[in-house]
């Protein structure tokens, strides 16, 4: 239960995902509680904003790694739909998977392979838009955050992770604000191995080239109609347009200072 700007700051530190978090938008955030708190978060912040070029090195430093590794497609796909990376909870892929979060089919097309692991290793860096989170403030002090998936004059419907809708009373809410904290988990390149995350992400790369051959995504078998011949650096051709359009963390930072 968060009720003040010291208390979410020092469950910011405490927080596993927090080095993911976007410091702009908990900057403006924070704006809105008092001086100690407002301190308190500067000082916090000083760190996060030390800690984007750091990000960035280890994007680098496990794109290289990757780099040494032969990845397959085959272990990357189970892993997406496996227990252990749980992607397929709420990520669908061809006909498969769940809608907490964007359809992933043809992300391949429009997102380069380090947008694609910073995506699962800091998921709080930018969103994906309709996929915002919301933080809401119930009246006894409580907090959900997660995406508003509809509003009537009664309710709101919001998703807070793979599990169930919740429906929060409108006269139970007290405020509804943009959200600072991705509902993906983060810290994948934590939970998988080097050789897991890059099989997993030239799954999600390459997924599409299967797809669109006609592969049936619910067998193993579209594996054997993608290109072995293909890196996890392979441009794929016919680039479309954004289907998800992000909002850059970076360019959004510079204009909350
Ligand atoms: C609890 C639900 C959940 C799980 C589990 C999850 N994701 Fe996500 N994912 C989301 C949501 C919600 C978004 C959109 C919000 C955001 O950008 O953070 C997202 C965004 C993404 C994006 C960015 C898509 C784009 O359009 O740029 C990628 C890539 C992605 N996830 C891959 C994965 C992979 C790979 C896994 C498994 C390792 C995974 N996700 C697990 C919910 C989830």
């Amino acid at each position: 239960m968060i009720r003040s700007g010291k208390m979410l700051v020092a469950a910011l530190r405490e927080a596993k995902g927090a080095k993911a978090l976007n410091a702009g938008q908990l900057k403006t955030h924070l704006a809105k509680f008092p001086d100690a708190a407002r301190q308190a978060g500067d000082r916090f912040l000083a760190t996060l904003d030390a800690s984007a070029p750091k990000q960035a090195a280890h994007l680098d430093a496990l794109l290289a790694d990757f780099a040494k590794l032969t990845t397959d497609v085959r272990r990357g796909q189970a892993l997406f739909n496996g227990p252990k990376a749980a992607c397929a909870t709420c990520h669908r892929i061809g006909y498969v998977g769940g809608n907490v979060g964007p359809e992933l089919t043809k992300i391949g097309d429009v997102r380069s392979e380090r947008d694609l692991l910073e995506s699962v290793v800091y998921p709080s860096a930018s969103f994906v838009r309709n996929f915002e989170p919301t933080t809401v403030t119930l009246k006894d002090g409580d907090q959900v955050n997660g995406i508003v998936k509809r509003e009537t004059p009664d309710e709101l419907v919001i998703v807070t992770g793979a599990g169930p809708e919740q429906h929060l009373r409108r006269s139970e809410v007290t405020e509804a604000r943009p959200g600072t904290l991705s509902i993906m988990p983060g810290g994948f390149d934590e939970q998988l191995s080097r050789q897991e995350l890059a099989d997993l992400l030239y799954f999600v790369k390459t997924v599409r080239v299967a797809v669109s051959r006609g592969a049936d995504v619910r067998t193993t078998s579209m594996v054997q109609n993608a290109n072995p011949a293909s890196h996890l650096t392979a441009k794929i051709k016919g680039q479309q347009g954004p289907i998800h359009p992000r909002q850059s963390k970076r360019s959004k930072k510079r204009a909350c200072r």
